[in-house]
Order: C-alpha cells, then sequence, then structure tokens
C-alpha cells in the first residue's frame, strides 16, 4: 500500500469545458442503423459534445479554474495534462496550453487512457508533497477525432471535453486521502487505437472488466483511505455507461442520490469525464466543506485508477 505524507493539500479551483456541437442520439439515427432508444437502454447516454482542440479545450478549462482558484498561470509550480488524444506528436499538448495561458513552470502531457485523470491528481499532489506550491491538473479528450463516425459501435459513445483542478498546499491535512492505481495487461487487445487510425473496441469484454475493476479499485482507495462507502459523500466514476456505474454503484452500495452523472449529456469523454462530473457536482452545491468524495476511472489497458479526496479549501 502506498503511503500518504504529511503536509496538508486542498482543492481550490475547479472547471471545465465543452465544446458547442451537440450531436443527439437522432442525428445517428437519421444516419446509421441504430436507435435512440438503443442508445438510451444499452448506454445511458442522449447527447455528446464534439469538437475543439485539446488545447482549445485544456485552456478554456484550466483558466476557469484558476480563476476561481485566485491564481494567474505565473504563480503555478507544475501544469499535468491527461490525455490520449495530444492534438500533435511533438510539442506535448501542455507546452501548447504553456506558451497561451503564459506559464513556464515545469509541464507534461500524461496518458492512462480514460483512468488518466485520476493518475495526474495522484502524481501532481505527489510533487504538493515534493515542497511543490501550486498544481493544474487538466483532464481532456477529443475522442471524436479517433472514432469512425460511421460505426455504430463506437461513433455513438465517444465524445470530446476538459476539466480542470487547482491543487494547492494549505495548513492542515492532505486532501488525497487513499489512492489505487493498477493495470490488467490481460485486456490490453480490447481497446485499442492505431496512429491515424480509429477506436476499435470489444464491447461487452471491456464492459465486464470495467465493473470489476471499478469496485475493486474503488474498494482498495476506501481501505487506504479507513473509510467504508456510507462516509462516501459523492461517487464520481467514469462516465462511459450507466449500466456500469449502476452496477458498481450497487456492489459498492452508494445510492442513486450520491452519483454524479454527466454521461448522459456529455458521453465518454475519457480523462476529461471524471472532472466534468465532479466540477458539475460542485457547481451545484453537491459537495461541502470537508466532505469525502470517492473517484474511480478505468479505461484502455485496462488502466484503472481510485482515490478518496476531501473536498474543501482552505478559504471556507
Ligand atoms: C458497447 C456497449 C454499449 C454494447 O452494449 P451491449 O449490451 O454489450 O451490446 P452487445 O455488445 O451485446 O451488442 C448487441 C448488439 O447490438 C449491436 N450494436 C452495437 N452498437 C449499436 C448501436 N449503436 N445501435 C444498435 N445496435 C448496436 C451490436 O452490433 C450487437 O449486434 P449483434 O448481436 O447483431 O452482433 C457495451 O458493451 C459497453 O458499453 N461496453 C463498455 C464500453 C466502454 O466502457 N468503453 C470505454 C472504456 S473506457
Amino acid at each position: 500500500m502506498p503511503g500518504l505524507s504529511g503536509r496538508g493539500s486542498s482543492i481550490v479551483g475547479w472547471g471545465s469545458a465543452l465544446p458547442d456541437q451537440v450531436v443527439t442520439n437522432a442525428d445517428f439515427q437519421a444516419r446509421l442503423d441504430t436507435s435512440d432508444e438503443w442508445i438510451r437502454e444499452r448506454t445511458g447516454i442522449h447527447e455528446r459534445r464534439w469538437g475543439g482542440t485539446t488545447a482549445s479545450l485544456s485552456i478554456t478549462a484550466a483558466s476557469r479554474a484558476l480563476d476561481m482558484a485566485g491564481l494567474t498561470p505565473g504563480e503555478l509550480d507544475l501544469v499535468i495534462l491527461s490525455t490520449a488524444t495530444s492534438d500533435q506528436t511533438v510539442p506535448a499538448t501542455s507546452a501548447v496550453i504553456a506558451g497561451e495561458l503564459g506559464y513556464s513552470c515545469g509541464t507534461f502531457d500524461l496518458d492512462a487512457a480514460c483512468a488518466g485523470f485520476t493518475y495526474a491528481f495522484v502524481v501532481g499532489h505527489s510533487m504538493l508533497q515534493a515542497g511543490l506550491d501550486n498544481i493544474l491538473i487538466i483532464g481532456c479528450d477529443t475522442l471524436s477525432n479517433i472514432i469512425d463516425k460511421d460505426d455504430r459501435s463506437t461513433a455513438v459513445l465517444f465524445a470530446d471535453g476538459a476539466g480542470a483542478l487547482v491543487l494547492k498546499a494549505t495548513p492542515g491535512e492532505a486532501c488525497l486521502r487513499g489512492w489505487d492505481l493498477g493495470i490488467d495487461t490481460s485486456a490490453l487487445h480490447l481497446l485499442w487505437c492505431n496512429k491515424g487510425g480509429y477506436i476499435t473496441m470489444e464491447g461487452k469484454e471491456v464492459f465486464r472488466k470495467a465493473v470489476r475493476a471499478t469496485i475493486d479499485s474503488a474498494n482498495s482507495a476506501l481501505e487506504q483511505s479507513k473509510l467504508t462507502s456510507d462516509a462516501i459523500a459523492l461517487f464520481v466514476p467514469h462516465q462511459a455507461n450507466k449500466r456500469i456505474i449502476d452496477a458498481a454503484a450497487q456492489r459498492l452500495e452508494i445510492p442513486e442520490d450520491r452519483l454524479a452523472i454527466v454521461l448522459d449529456r456529455t458521453g465518454n469523454t475519457s480523462s476529461a469525464s471524471i472532472p466534468l462530473a465532479l466540477c458539475e457536482a460542485a457547481d451545484k452545491g453537491r459537495i461541502s466543506h470537508g466532505d469525502h468524495v470517492l473517484l474511480a476511472g478505468f479505461g484502455a489497458g485496462m488502466t484503472w485508477a481510485s482515490m478518496v479526496v476531501r473536498w474543501g479549501n482552505s478559504k471556507q
């Protein structure tokens, strides 16, 4: 079990961004062999957003998070962008974001597929423990660029978006209470995208493994944080399929009113999915200072990543 260091930390800003273009299930029904009813029932998705670049969506989400934190980009000590859809091979998209926002601290892209945001949070938090003070974590993907829009089995699922959090060293406890990262490489082939190609997926098998990975990883993070699921104010799972979320939540004994869901309006936005759902819940006042929030992601690899964070900031 990884240890937790004692330096105090807080989430002091958050922000998200979605492209303007809404793609509804009816849009697919009009041109593919599918239906609104099938997509809703089998996935829980009603509509999704396509458009923008990874840099542009990230910049919007990051600017909102920085504004809320009351920080200028020049005050940042580190930026981590979690993405599997960098706009170009080099430079890293985080470098393009740096150019636009005007910071010169350390910055890099991290790729752990749809589990990436949680990986980035854990890495960023460890850098706070190592002595840095202000860290920006961005999760952004533009999956509309890597799907065959005529393939009904993937086109209806994947979409674009971004979410960002600002972590700050503060007096008191660390906001990261427990975490778990891992991979099951027997699932490597189940979800794949060659460079310049389109996503291919064995949906049924991904589904089965995703439920298991979410439950096991969430339980590991809970155990490490010495909490049980009844102490969790909000569960923010990766937004891939409502049936995966419901199966995991049921096993974790977390009721619907403590679930964060944006999937119906966003589709699967990979690295952006957890921060999009978390930001919306925070904006709606569904989490309060001191609440424990459970985040659980899974993705191609099959990677997984869960963590328990204590919500709130030193200003409250
Ligand atoms: C993809 C997924 C929605 C399919 O749902 P499912 O209930 O497992 O459906 P099945 O795979 O049994 O497919 C049933 C049929 O629906 C068809 N189908 C697939 N997509 C369809 C669509 N958009 N509209 C209508 N039919 C569709 C399949 O071709 C299959 O037809 P067949 O029986 O003639 O071969 C589901 O498996 C899933 O969400 N898997 C996990 C995917 C995931 O989370 N990926 C991201 C990981 S980060």
